[in-house]
This record gives C-alpha cells, sequence and structure tokens, in this order.
C-alpha cells in the first residue's frame, strides 16, 4: 500500500474505527515516514519517545497555527486551548506548566482516592437500579466517574457538571485532523460556552475562596498576572475539565470492552489474581485512548531516526502504532496484562507529559475491579459501536446488561 492510500485510510470512517492494520501497512514501510514535503510520520516507539523528549520539535502554538491556517484566530473552538500549556512551547509552557503543577500536586491526587472509591461505590448503587435491563456503560458510568472527579477537583458545582459531556465533545473535535464546516461551529459555540462558565466561576472564587483547584489557580494568577494572564487562566481550566474526563471515559469503554472479551482476565481482576494497575498499563498500550499527537521542527538541523526533518516540518506521532511496535513489544496485537513490559506512549512524554497520568490510573484501577466485583455477570448487550475519532479513540454506546450474557461481545 503507498503512503496516499494509508493515510487516506485513516482520515476516513473505517480506518478510524479500527487504524491498526493500516498502522501496520505504514510499519512496513519504516519507523519514520515522509508522507510529503511538510510531514513525516512516526510508528516506532523509540522515535516518538525521541521526538516527545525533544523541545525543539515543539507543539503548533497560536503563532506557528496563525501562519499555516490564515482564519485560526476567527475560531474560538481552535483558539481557546491555545492558550493553554497543551499548545505553548517555551518559555510561556514552563511558566504556566510550573504554576499549574505547583497546584495540582501528586498529593492533592493522592489524597483523592477516598473520594474516587466513593463516588464509584455510588455510582455503582445507582447502575444497579437498572436491574436486567441493557444500560449504556459509557453514559451511566465510564464518564460520569471522570466528570465528576474532574468537577470536585476543580470545585465545579454538582448541578453544573451535566452541562459538561456534549460541550467537550464539540470542542475536542479541533483535535481532529479532518474537521467539517458544522464541526468547526459547533466546537466554536462549545469554546465560548466553556470560558464564559469559566470566567464566572473564577470571579465567583475570587469574591469567596474554597479550598479548590479554581480558586487555588485564581489566587495564584491574581498574586502575579505577569505568570497568568486571565485568558491562560480560563483555557487552562477548560484544558483540565475536558482533558480530564474525555480521555478517561474512553479509558474505561475501552478497557470494558477488551475485559468483555477476554473473560479468564476479567476474572483474574475480579478475584484480585490481576494487579488492576497491569490490567491499565495494557489497556492503556493496546486501545490507548490517545492515538495521536503532532509536533513541530522549531529549529534547522534536527532528526528523527535519521530521517533529516527541516525547519517547520510536522511530526505525525501515532501513539497508537508505537504502542504496538514489535521491536518494543513481543507478539504486540495480543492483549497480555502479564507482559509488564514498561509503560506505554498513551500519556505521551517530556515536556507535555499528560498532567493527569497519576489521577487517570487513580480512577480506573479503583473503578474496574469494583464493577466486575459488583457485577459478575456484566455482559455485552448488543454491539458496542466507536465514535468515529482517530485522535481520542472511545466508544459511542457500549451496551451492556449488569445480570447476564445478552449478546456476543462484539465491536463494530
Ligand atoms: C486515560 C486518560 C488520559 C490520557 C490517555 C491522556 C493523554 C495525554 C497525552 C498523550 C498528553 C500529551 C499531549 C501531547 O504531548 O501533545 C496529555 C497532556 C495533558 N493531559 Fe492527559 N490524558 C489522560 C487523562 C488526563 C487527566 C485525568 C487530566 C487532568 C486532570 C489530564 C490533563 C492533561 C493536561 C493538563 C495535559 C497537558 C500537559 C502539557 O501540555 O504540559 N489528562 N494527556
Amino acid at each position: 500500500m503507498d503512503i496516499a492510500t494509508i493515510v487516506n485510510g485513516l482520515l476516513g470512517p473505517e480506518g478510524r474505527r479500527e487504524p491498526y492494520p493500516l498502522y501496520e501497512e505504514l510499519r512496513a514501510l519504516g519507523p519514520v515516514v515522509q508522507t510529503d514535503e511538510y510531514m513525516v510520520m512516526v510508528t516506532g516507539h523509540e522515535e516518538a519517545d525521541e521526538v516527545l523528549r525533544t523541545p525543539a520539535f515543539g507543539v503548533i502554538d497560536p503563532e506557528l497555527a496563525t501562519r499555516f491556517e490564515p482564519d485560526y484566530l476567527e475560531h474560538p473552538g481552535q483558539t481557546l486551548l491555545g492558550d493553554s500549556i497543551l499548545q505553548r512551547n517555551a518559555p510561556d509552557h514552563g511558566r504556566m506548566r510550573s504554576l499549574i503543577s505547583s497546584v495540582f500536586t501528586p498529593r492533592r491526587v493522592a489524597a483523592l482516592e477516598p473520594a474516587v472509591t466513593a463516588a464509584v461505590d455510588a455510582l455503582l448503587d445507582e447502575l444497579a437500579e437498572h436491574g436486567d435491563g441493557p444500560v449504556d456503560f459509557l453514559d451511566a458510568f465510564a464518564f460520569r466517574l471522570p466528570i465528576g472527579v474532574i468537577c470536585e477537583l476543580l470545585g465545579v458545582p454538582e448541578q453544573d457538571r451535566h452541562l459538561f459531556r456534549p460541550l467537550a465533545a464539540d470542542l475536542t473535535v479541533t483535535l481532529e485532523a479532518l474537521v467539517e464546516d458544522a464541526e468547526l461551529v459547533a466546537a466554536d459555540r462549545a469554546a465560548g460556552e466553556l470560558s464564559q462558565y469559566f470566567a464566572e466561576l473564577a470571579a465567583r472564587r475570587r469574591a469567596d475562596p474554597k479550598d479548590d483547584l479554581v480558586s487555588a489557580l485564581v489566587a495564584t494568577a491574581d498574586a502575579d498576572p505577569q505568570r497568568l494572564s486571565d485568558t491562560e487562566l480560563l483555557a487552562n481550566l477548560a484544558l483540565l475539565l475536558v482533558a480530564g474526563f474525555e480521555t478517561t471515559g474512553n479509558l474505561l469503554g475501552n478497557a470494558l470492552a477488551l475485559l468483555l472479551r477476554h473473560p479468564d482476565t476479567a476474572a483474574r481482576l475480579r478475584e484480585g489474581a490481576l494487579d488492576p494497575a497491569a490490567l491499565v498499563d495494557e489497556v492503556l498500550r493496546f486501545d490507548s485512548p490517545v492515538q495521536l499527537t503532532s509536533r513541530i521542527a522549531l529549529t534547522e538541523g534536527l532528526t528523527v531516526g535519521g530521517m533529516p526533518v527541516p525547519l517547520h516540518t510536522g511530526v505525525l506521532l501515532l501513539i497508537g502504532a508505537a504502542n504496538r511496535d514489535p521491536r518494543r513489544y513481543a507478539d504486540p496485537g495480543r492483549f497480555d496484562p502479564d507482559r509488564a513490559a514498561g509503560r506505554p506512549l498513551s500519556f505521551g512524554g517530556g515536556p507535555h507529559y499528560c498532567l493527569g497520568a497519576q489521577l487517570a490510573r487513580l480512577e480506573a484501577t479503583a473503578a474496574l475491579p469494583a464493577l466486575l466485583r459488583r457485577f459478575p455477570d456484566l455482559a455485552a448487550a448488543g454491539p458496542a459501536v466507536w465514535r468515529e475519532r482517530l485522535v481520542l479513540r472511545g466508544y459511542r454506546t457500549l451496551p451492556v446488561t449488569l445480570t447476564g450474557g445478552a449478546a456476543e461481545p462484539s465491536s463494530r
């Protein structure tokens, strides 16, 4: 297969649902492949890791985005996260990231463990109310848990939490490689609503601080506005919210779909014979909720895996492919929670390494064994349907019954 056919395939509906065969076609051409004059694609684990750890491969910040997409600034759906750490390079990135990490600390996350366990139990109680009927696991559990957790951490009041799943779904379409006009309109609207929401919440916390992340970030920003402007504050709050649940919801969905297809693994997890952390790492490797990210050469003279990457050449890092690199993982297409092969690239690496990795792991390791113990007969209740997204990989629906098998586990 030639490169153009592979790339078109990945952008099409079938490739977005099932990218793995196309990744292998690409890998057959080498771990780093030049797609055209402006772009290389990386499927190799070592090469992708090297790019992530090399600051001279930067993210496409607003200034670069404006250069390549002249109407970039007209779309809040694109610019909102452009002011966050996700889309800034040094020195802005380090300035903002050190501020955010100073309030989003490992201690604060670890202290959440009892609250996460309580949230899991409460959601399982609610799930039990569905009785024998089929229920969509994503609606009823997978998204509700991380939305509740990140909102609790940020200090978003309970009555507002239902607003965010549709807004995040609309906004994150701008992370995809191809965005249709109607999707961009919806993303712009979502960005407007999210920044207005956080502007109002920040104002309320400024007047009446509480023990939450919004209050802590507002206080830090107010103490030294040079270190965090108002726009940056809102952008980073929106990022924390969206990144905090969109990916984790998909992790839980992808994990359950795999457990339904691997009943022996599910049984071991339920019985305490499999370390939940190992299971979660293998789900992250095998079916990563983030499948790709990109970088751009910020200086001359860079190379990846020996291939020259001239200034302003884009680098697409296919995380989902790197996680199945046979040079790194033996028999990579086999789901095997016992492989203990080190952490996959699903949380990125280098300066932009995911700030929420610890939190996502905490939620998934608390939720999955508890779910299987509470509902030992949990089974698929019809085909699981993928969302047609390449970057953020997850299911649209994942119907299950809590009390016993109605259908063969399958996906389409
Ligand atoms: C399974 C769940 C998650 C996955 C797979 C994931 C994945 C990622 C990846 C791949 C990146 C790096 C992007 C890049 O380098 O271009 C990233 C960055 C980030 N993630 Fe996560 N994430 C998850 C959960 C979370 C959670 C729960 C939070 C917040 C509470 C979060 C907050 C962030 C933030 C703030 C960044 C930007 C860091 C920076 O640019 O310096 N993520 N995440």
